[in-house]
């Protein structure tokens, strides 16, 4: 059967998982629905304990939810064990085998499917190939460095070409510079291999720049999902705002609202063009966010007025810390240029200008 395009890899629908029992139950998802497309490189993004792990856990099958469903390909895959899904995991630990060699850990899969010799040689060589480790093949994998065994946990992993390739915090253990390269690495073998990427971090940066799609979570639940820019410009939340990048909180009296768009009055008594969250009816009073990139300094004027009271240099840029005469930090980020800063210094009595477009109504 072709391929369709768009068509879900992955469909979770209404998911909880509780563990224990009595008092110390803990609810790890909490009524959780996505769909993930095929040929995706989709995104659980969220802090520690919010039930990322948990969620892979249960498309791969190593544990049950306690309630929902989760699909594959349009079927129920509930009653399929671990080896029987079109699903691989690359563990956050690796979980090589150290006494075997790089080629032996890669031909593991395909012997325990019972494939011939022949096709397993064939296969190892082009996952060496993919994934540049030819000359080590006959190494122990307790004999290479951290990053080539990462290497080897993704060959391993791809060998038996899954539908669908599970990554659990990958590059977490790998230093800044070559958690860049394989950054890198994993985007190709993705475009390369046509597989559907889960992709699970807690960096937000790292899934601001190689996810098609993120979903944000928080404490057993998905709050938001959407691309990359979605969600960095248009977060629907306090907490997603928060997590990913730096924003300012303004409190506003909503003045009107139709068709996705808000007019909101500042405290400073300023009115503000604001988007609304998809299908938000703001109540009278809401929180705006605005990104610091998306706020200039000015000498008279803005949306709102304060002190500025901290410059902090950055190299590439400056951000300027002021303090609102309406109460509540606000900070402003701004480019450098050769033509230098505008003299400001901290004592100065500044306005603050909030550019077209750049403001979000939160819906909490
Ligand atoms: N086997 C278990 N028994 C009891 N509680 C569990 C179990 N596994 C996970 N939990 C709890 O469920 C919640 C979600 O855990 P999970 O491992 O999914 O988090 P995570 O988002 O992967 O976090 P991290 O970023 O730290 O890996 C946590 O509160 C955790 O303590
Ligand atoms: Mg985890």
């Amino acid at each position: 059967m072709p391929d369709k395009p768009d068509r879900n890899a992955i469909e979770v629908r209404g998911v909880s998982k509780i563990f224990g029992t009595g008092d110390s139950q803990v609810a790890a998802l909490d009524d959780v629905s996505v769909s993930i497309r095929e040929n995706e490189f989709f995104t659980l993004l969220g802090p520690s304990g919010c039930g990322k792990t948990t969620l892979l856990r249960l498309i791969a099958g190593f544990d049950f939810p306690t309630d929902g469903q989760i699909l594959l390909h349009g079927d129920d895959i509930a009653l399929l064990p671990p080896y029987k899904r079109p699903v691989n995991t690359v563990f956050q630990s690796y979980a090589l085998f150290p006494h075997m060699t790089v080629g032996q850990n890669i031909a593991f899969g395909l012997e325990m499917l019972g494939k011939p010799k022949a096709e397993i040689a064939a296969r190892v060589a082009a996952m060496l190939k993919l994934v540049k480790m030819e000359a080590l093949r006959d190494r122990r994998t307790s004999q290479i460095s951290g990053g080539q065994q990462q290497r080897v946990a993704l060959a391993r992993a791809l060998a038996p070409q899954p539908k669908v390739l599970l990554l659990d915090e990958p590059l977490s253990a790998l230093d800044y510079k070559l958690r860049k390269e394989m950054q890198i690495e994993l985007k190709r073998l993705q475009h390369e291999t046509g597989i559907t990427f889960i992709f699970v971090t807690h960096d937000q940066e790292e899934a601001l720049t190689m996810s098609d799609r993120i979903a944000v979570m928080s404490s057993g639940k998905i709050l938001q999902v959407g691309s990359p820019r979605d969600i960095y410009d248009r977060p629907a939340e306090r907490f997603v705002a928060d997590f990913i990048g730096e924003s300012n909180f303004l409190e506003a009296a909503v003045v009107a609202s139709a068709n996705g768009r808000a007019t909101v009055r500042l405290a400073s008594g300023t009115e503000l063009a604001a988007a609304l969250p998809e299908g938000f009816q703001p109540k009278d009073r809401v929180t705006v966010v605005v990104r610091p990139e998306q706020a200039r300094l000015v000498r008279e004027g803005g949306a709102a007025s304060g002190v500025l009271e901290n410059v902090v240099y950055f190299g590439t840029d400056t951000h300027f810390h002021v303090h609102l005469d309406a109460g509540g930090p606000f900070i402003v980020r701004q480019q450098n240029t050769r033509s230098g800063d505008a003299g400001y210094a901290p004592g100065d009595r500044v306005g603050v200008a909030i550019g077209e477009d750049a403001a979000q109504v939160l819906k909490d």
